[in-house]
């Protein structure tokens, strides 16, 4: 057996893995049509011709509608990727904004989610996800997760539930579809929005239909490491026509929309914000909405494979992925009893082969000081302060125990499955974990230190 690379031996990988970025002549072709017509935005956050019916108008309509100049619902490539994602998804409205975090905070919005409401969400996601449940000054409640799908446990779910509660925002995480079906039920029971947070899962399928048509809206992400990209962006999806006049009012200025009229119900959250996408990151979406099945098909078959190659070896439990999951990151859980070594090790040592993993998030997303400290708006613990919440809500280390050991002690993640990836790449990694699995007696008695958070 050659040499740990850790200890001066040769590595398997000198190669670095490629980016998630797969672009061809259509993203090109797109863009460049962008750039001959000259509309870069077409945005206009105000009230205009027929803003009653553009407000509800499914999304597929939209793409044709004679607009003006400017419009409420923006430029043609706007429309186009919209219209394009709608399809896709078999959704009646599809909504770009600028990135995930806007549109979960436009989706809680348009729900009506607001001060004094509570909403429970998973101990482990980005940090989006909490942060999202901030803007409109409502409060996050964290729920460990499921250690069968590192999601929101749906069976810890109602013990969180409050008078407070108003909604549940699942995310679907690492690809993994949370259990819905139990999710819904709980929902429907205490009468709660349920809101899916799918930028690690666009094309996953829980039961035969696409994550993110299951509850009241769902929420896509196209930053740069997601399946599909426009540098940064997302999309909101919903089958109520309501909720989508909600987001389409908050993605673009929409306090100047509505007339004497409308009541504080329907006026109530319509803090226009400008989550507009531009015309040159729609034309990018149009081509890359495209490419999702084969770049899922490619994500799915490099996980496949490593969690095959990876079965057997001791002190490794690989992920059982059913059909209809479209992996984003492959994850291995690590049993350090099993080796005697500690995690930190096997990391460094996968590494120093020219394998880049990493330990999952650096922490928890009630382990940052935002909420430790329940300190977001100003000094005086607004929203956690405001009249209109009073139940006593504290965060700590030793909430979400289950969440916790994944991430300190048991995740082991490798990014890498995207396209243009190939088997090819993976049998390295496959290679390198035999490797260093086969020589714990050497990591056991080493002493080595460095850094093991995040590895890219
Ligand atoms: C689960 C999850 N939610 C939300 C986001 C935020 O997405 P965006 O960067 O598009 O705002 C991310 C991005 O990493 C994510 O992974």
């Amino acid at each position: 057996m050659s040499k740990l690379a850790i200890f001066g031996g040769t590595p398997v990988r000198e190669k670095p893995f490629r980016s998630s970025v797969v672009i061809d002549k259509h993203e090109h072709s797109l863009i460049n049509q962008v750039m001959e017509r000259k509309e870069f935005s077409r945005f206009m956050g105000s009230p205009s011709q027929d803003i009653d019916k553009l407000m509800i108008m499914p999304s597929v309509k939209a793409e044709n509608y004679e607009t003006q100049y400017f419009s409420f619902l923006g430029g043609r490539m706007v429309r186009k990727f919209e219209a394009d994602f709608a399809k896709k998804f078999r959704v009646p409205y599809a909504i770009t904004v600028n990135s995930a975090t806007s549109g979960l905070s436009s989706a809680l919005g348009a729900a009506g989610i607001g001060p004094g409401d509570e909403v429970i969400t998973t101990a482990m996601s980005f940090n989006a996800t909490a942060l999202s449940i901030l803007l409109f000054n409502s409060i996050p409640v964290f729920v460990d997760v499921d250690p069968a799908n590192y999601c929101l446990d749906h069976r810890k779910v109602e013990k969180a539930i409050t008078k407070k509660t108003k909604a549940v925002l699942v995310v679907h995480l690492l690809g993994n579809p949370a259990e819905m079906d139990a999710i819904i039920k709980i929902a429907k029971k205490h009468n709660l929005i349920v809101i899916e947070d799918c930028a690690q899962a666009p094309g996953t399928k829980y039961k035969g239909k696409y994550v993110g048509t299951i509850g009241d809206l769902g929420v896509f992400s196209f930053q740069e490491t997601k399946n599909i990209t426009t540098g940064e962006g997302g999309m909101v999806v919903t089958k109520n026509p309501l909720f989508a006049k909600g987001v389409r009012l908050i993605r673009n200025h929409g306090e100047s929309i509505p007339d004497a009229s409308w009541d504080a119900e329907s006026l109530a959250n319509i803090v226009g914000m400008n989550f507009r996408m531009t015309e040159l990151t729609a034309a990018l979406g149009v081509a890359q909405v495209a490419k999702l099945d084969e770049n899922n098909r490619v994500r799915t078959e490099n996980s496949l494979f490593l969690a095959d190659s990876l079965k057997n070896i001791p002190g490794l439990s690989v992920p059982k992925y059913r059909s209809g999951i479209v992996p984003h990151v492959f994850p291995v859980i690590y049993d350090r009893k099993a080796t005697g070594v500690e995690r930190q090790k096997i990391l460094l040592a996968l590494r120093a082969e020219g394998i880049p993993v990493g330990s999952g998030y650096l922490k928890l997303m009630y382990e940052n000081p935002i909420f430790l400290k329940k300190i977001a708006y100003g000094k005086d613990r607004c929203p956690w302060s405001c009249h209109l919440y009073n139940n006593k809500r504290e965060y700590k280390s030793g909430d979400c125990p289950t969440a916790e050991r994944l991430l300190k002690e048991k995740f082991i993640w490798f990014y890498h499955i995207n396209r243009p990836n190939t088997l090819r790449d993976m049998k390295d990694v496959a290679k390198t974990f035999k490797k260093v699995f086969s020589q714990m007696e050497s990591l056991k008695a080493a002493k080595i230190e460095g850094a093991i958070g995040y590895k890219w």
